[in-house]
C-alpha cells in the first residue's frame, strides 16, 4: 500500500470514477419503482418480495437494495435472520412519485436523456457543442426542436423542469419582494410551476406563461391549473412575437440555454416590451466570480455544453447583459438554494418639475 497521500489521492479518484455508478444506482431504483412499492407495502419487505412485486431478478434486486442502504436511500433491519427494508425520509420526501417534493421525473429524465448526452462529454467539448445528434440522431440546429423531439419527451421534460420548483420555487419567488408587480409574465415559463408558487406567494398578482405553442398546448393537457382565474397561458416565439404587457417579466432557466447573442437579442426584447419602471427578474444557477465553483453549477453549465446552446453564468456576466439591454438598479440576491434570483428595473424619467405657478393662474389639482 502506497503513502497515506497516495491512499488519500486514489480514493478520490475511485470516488470520482465511480460517481457515475452511483447515479446509475438511484435512477434504477426510480425506474424500477422500488421507493414506491416500499412506500405502499404496509411493512418492511425482504429482497425477494421486491424482486418478485417488480418482476426483477432475485440477485439483481439485492445488490441494488444494498447499495441503496449504503447511499443513504434506503434502511434495513434484521428480523429472524431476515433483512427488511423500508424507505429512508430522504427517499420518502424526494423519491416517491406522489410526495409533493418528489424529484422523480426530473431523475427519469436525467437517466434517459442528460445521461445520454454526458456520455459524449468529450466530444462537446472539442466541438463546443450540444450532443443531441450524437445521442438521438437528431438535428440541433434548432435547440427546442431537439429536445422536444418527440410529445413523450417533451412531456418528460417539462415534468422534469417542474420538480426542482416544488421545493425550490417559494424561496426564489420570495427572493424580492414581488407585490409592486401586479402584472406578471413569465416568459418560457414552461408548464406553469413559478407562475402557480407566484400567485400563491403574492395574492394581488396575475401571471401570464408565455411559451411556445406545444408547451402551452400539452401545459393545458397534462398540468392543472388551480388559479385558472389568475394564472393564463400566451402562445408565442421570445425571439419573434410581440411580447405580453406585463409590470414584471420573469426569465427563469432561459437565459442559459443560449449564448450572448441571443441572450441580449432577448433581454433587448423585454427591455422594449417593458414599461418604464417596470422590471426584469432573472432566476439561474449562478457561478462565483472567477467562474470556478459552486461545482453543482460548475456541472450545470457543463451540461449546458452537451444539452443547449448555452451557459451558467457568474452575476457580474448577468449584470452586463442586462446593463447592455438598458436595464438598471440591477440587484442579485442570493436564496442559499441552487437558484438565486436578479432583479433590475427599466429606467424611470423623474416627473416633470412643477411650473411656478404665476399671478392669475390656479393649479388644477
Ligand atoms: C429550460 S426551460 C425553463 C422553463 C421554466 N422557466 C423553468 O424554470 O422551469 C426553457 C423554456 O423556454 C421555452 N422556450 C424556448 N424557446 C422559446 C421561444 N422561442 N419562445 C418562447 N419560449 C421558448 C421552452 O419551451 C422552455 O419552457
Amino acid at each position: 500500500m502506497g503513502s497515506p497521500g497516495e491512499q488519500a489521492a486514489l480514493s478520490l479518484l475511485d470516488q470520482y470514477s465511480c460517481g457515475f455508478m452511483v447515479s446509475q444506482v438511484l435512477f434504477a431504483a426510480c425506474e424500477l419503482g422500488v421507493f414506491d412499492l416500499l412506500a405502499e407495502a404496509p411493512e418492511a419487505l425482504g429482497s425477494d418480495a421486491v424482486a418478485a412485486r417488480l418482476g426483477a431478478s432475485s440477485r439483481g434486486t439485492e445488490l441494488l437494495l444494498d447499495t441503496c442502504v449504503t447511499l443513504r436511500l434506503l434502511q434495513v433491519e434484521t428480523r429472524g435472520g431476515k433483512a427488511l427494508y423500508a424507505n429512508t425520509e430522504l427517499s420518502s420526501t424526494y423519491l416517491l412519485r406522489s410526495s409533493p417534493r418528489s424529484q422523480h421525473h426530473m431523475l427519469l429524465y436525467l437517466a434517459r436523456t442528460t445521461y445520454l448526452c454526458w456520455a459524449h462529454l468529450a466530444q462537446a467539448v472539442r466541438e463546443g457543442r450540444n450532443q443531441y445528434p450524437q445521442a438521438f440522431g437528431v438535428p440541433s440546429d434548432q435547440l427546442f426542436s431537439a429536445i422536444y423531439r418527440s410529445e413523450d419527451e417533451q412531456l418528460q421534460f417539462m415534468r422534469a423542469l417542474q420538480d426542482i420548483w416544488s421545493v425550490q420555487g417559494r424561496s426564489v419567488m420570495a427572493a424580492f419582494d414581488l407585490s409592486p408587480f401586479p402584472l406578471i409574465c413569465d416568459l418560457g415559463g414552461c408548464s406553469g410551476a413559478l407562475a402557480k408558487e407566484c400567485v400563491s406567494l403574492y395574492p394581488g398578482c396575475q401571471v401570464t406563461v408565455f411559451d411556445i405553442p406545444e408547451v402551452v398546448q400539452m401545459a393545458r393537457k397534462h398540468f392543472p391549473c388551480p388559479e385558472e382565474g389568475r394564472m393564463g397561458f400566451q402562445e408565442g416565439d421570445f425571439f419573434r412575437d410581440r411580447l405580453p404587457h406585463a409590470d414584471l417579466y420573469v426569465l427563469a432557466r432561459v437565459l442559459h440555454d443560449w449564448a450572448d447573442d441571443k441572450c441580449s437579442q432577448l433581454l433587448a426584447r423585454v427591455h422594449q416590451a417593458c414599461k418604464p419602471g417596470g422590471g426584469i427578474l432573472v432566476i439561474e444557477s449562478l457561478l462565483d466570480a472567477d467562474g470556478r465553483g459552486p461545482l453543482t453549477t460548475q456541472l450545470y453549465s457543463l451540461n449546458m455544453l452537451v444539452q443547449t446552446e448555452g451557459r451558467e453564468r457568474t452575476p457580474a456576466q448577468y449584470q452586463a447583459l442586462l446593463k447592455a439591454a438598458g436595464f438598471r438598479d440591477i440587484r442579485c440576491q442570493t436564496t442559499g438554494g441552487v437558484y438565486d434570483a436578479i432583479l433590475a428595473r427599466k429606467w424611470c424619467p423623474p416627473p416633470p418639475p412643477l411650473q411656478p405657478v404665476t399671478a392669475g393662474e390656479s393649479q388644477t389639482p
